[in-house]
């Protein structure tokens, strides 16, 4: 892999298993490889990242958005400070601890579009990048962030798929806004919660021409902390689903691109 950051997409539909593979890669990335993370709640309407991880921002990008319209409204500051501060303060709303950085985008205030949000996301993106290893971005369920551009530069594009064929079609269409819309220039697919044989799926995986880059198992003790209420974060070292998204990190690492 080349130095520099490296900015993640994980992608999928909803419940695929978007933020339980970030909170691994997260858990592994900062742990066991000791690089320095940034992490992008990015899915305004399931924000369980933060929680998985149990790092809860105080502040979200749509409370410095809403900041930011209130203080042009009110003229508390002129406009060109007001445009130079946004950067500012969404450093500012990083929560830290030694291992990561989380980033949430948090839910609009105002029922409708999430528009706005997703355009300051998206300048977010590239002016913070510079200062991390690795950011991985938790997207919102299906298409529409990418489409709309908000994660156009990125390098590497995750796609989940839970064991079913609506899962693959989803990924496959994920894979065509990727290769439009963004400068990714890796595309992998990560089947998840994978149990029992699955030959149907195969088929279609290598009929829709996706590159399987790693599979992670139904994880009983996933499904033990989801009852219990632990953040994921907390996971034992000899987790099954751990050790596979190990390799799929030896994999990311050994890209040639
Ligand atoms: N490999 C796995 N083994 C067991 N349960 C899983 C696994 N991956 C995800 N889950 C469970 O599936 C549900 C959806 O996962 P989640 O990561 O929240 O999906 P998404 O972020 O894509 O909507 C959660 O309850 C999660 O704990
Ligand atoms: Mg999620």
């Amino acid at each position: 892999m080349e130095i520099g950051p490296k900015i993640i997409a994980i992608t999928g539909k909803g419940g695929s298993g978007k933020s339980v593979t970030t909170t691994l890669l997260a858990k592994l990335l900062s742990e066991k490889y000791n690089k320095k993370l940034l992490l992008i709640d990015a899915d305004p309407t399931h924000p369980h990242l933060s929680y998985m991880v149990n790092l809860i921002p105080e502040k979200t990008i749509e409370d410095v958005r809403t900041e930011i319209i209130e203080e042009s409204i009110n003229r508390t500051l002129e406009v060109d400070k007001i445009a130079r501060n946004i950067d500012y303060k969404i450093y500012n709303i990083v929560k830290e601890t030694k291992s990561f950085g989380v980033l949430s985008i948090g839910q609009p205030k105002i029922e409708g579009c999430f528009c706005p949000l997703n355009n300051l996301l998206r300048n977010v993106i590239d002016s913070i990048s510079k200062d991390y290893d690795f950011i991985l971005i938790d997207c919102e369920a299906g298409l529409e962030q990418i489409n709309r551009k908000v994660i156009r530069n990125v390098d590497i594009v995750l796609i989940i798929s839970d064991m079913s064929v609506r899962g693959i079609k989803t990924a496959s269409s994920i894979k065509e806004s990727a290769q439009r819309f963004t400068s990714s220039r890796y595309i992998g697919l990560i089947l998840n919660k994978v149990k029992g044989s699955f030959q149907t799926l195969t088929d279609h995986i290598a009929r829709l021409d996706l590159q399987v880059i790693g599979k992670i198992p139904d994880d009983e003790i996933i499904s033990q902390f989801d009852l219990q209420g632990k953040p994921l974060i907390d996971l034992p070292e000899n987790a099954q689903s751990l050790a596979s998204v190990d390799s799929i990190i030896t994999k990311l690492f050994s890209l040639d691109y």
